[in-house]
């Protein structure tokens, strides 16, 4: 029968993160770093992925020998537990686990031994520095781990305050074969103006392959829900060629 009722209009898309359909920095198996502590926790914060358009999901424990002594085995043994509880709870959405490697002895270490490093994908590595300064030996660091085969993502390289002042820097690391990882939060300001607008800068440099949530609690997954962040974010998927949906 034909209705005076005007066919309703589709609600305007979602401001969301769908756009990046993967997320591939998070902290969310329980119990290993200072991420998710519990099982819940963790359940909660990737429901929360999920909702903000998420199609999969990576996570990368920290794997640093003083602070969070990880390896292969304890990260894939608590994302077992992990994938185990959210087959539980009927949660679908893909997730793997790789890891966020600190630039430490540890980590030459485990390059001279040949021992398999957890990828985000192929051979991309997660790598991060000290926040409070750059390894001395960062460009042997980069270069022993491409010569055993890996790429480095440099977790975000706008949080480092010791490249602010040194810009050339940041040429020099991409220079070294470092694709760049900016987390989303610092787009608005969430560590603070100084890391907003390095971030900033490297998006007008077009030096940003990724974006990622670092997601670690839930005051995080709070401010991922701002719609000036999703604005944002797609203004940067549509001008540059972000890696996120290739994983
Ligand atoms: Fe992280």
């Amino acid at each position: 029968m034909f209705s005076f009722f005007k066919k309703k209009k589709p609600l305007p898309e979602a401001h969301d993160l769908s756009v990046l359909k993967c997320d591939m920095h998070s902290h969310l198996i329980p119990g290993i770093d200072d991420g998710s502590p519990d099982v819940d926790t963790s359940i909660t914060l990737i429901e929360g992925l999920k909702k903000l358009g998420y199609k999969k999901i990576i996570t990368t424990p920290h794997l640093m020998a003083d602070l969070y002594p990880n390896s292969r085995t304890t990260i894939l043994n608590g994302f077992d537990k992990l994938v185990k509880a959210l087959q539980k709870r009927k949660i679908d959405i893909p997730v793997r686990a790789a890891a966020e490697y600190f630039l430490d002895d540890h980590f030459d270490s485990l390059l001279e031994k040949d021992e398999p490093l957890l990828t985000i994908k192929d051979n991309l590595v997660l790598v991060e520095f000290s926040f409070a300064s750059i390894p001395i030996d960062y460009k042997q660091k980069l270069f022993n781990m491409q010569m055993k085969g890996y790429k480095p993502i440099l977790a975000h390289p706008e949080r480092y305050a010791y490249l602010h002042k040194k810009f050339e820097l940041y040429e020099e690391l991409r220079d070294f074969g470092c694709l760049f990882q900016v987390n989303l939060l610092s787009l608005i300001g969430y560590y603070g103006k100084n890391i907003e607008a390095a971030a900033e800068k490297l998006y007008k440099l077009k030096y940003i392959e990724l974006l990622g949530t670092d997601l670690h609690h839930e005051r995080h997954m709070e401010n991922l829900n701002v719609h000036l962040l999703h604005q944002k974010v797609k203004d940067i998927a549509d001008n540059l060629p972000l890696l996120n949906d290739s994983l």
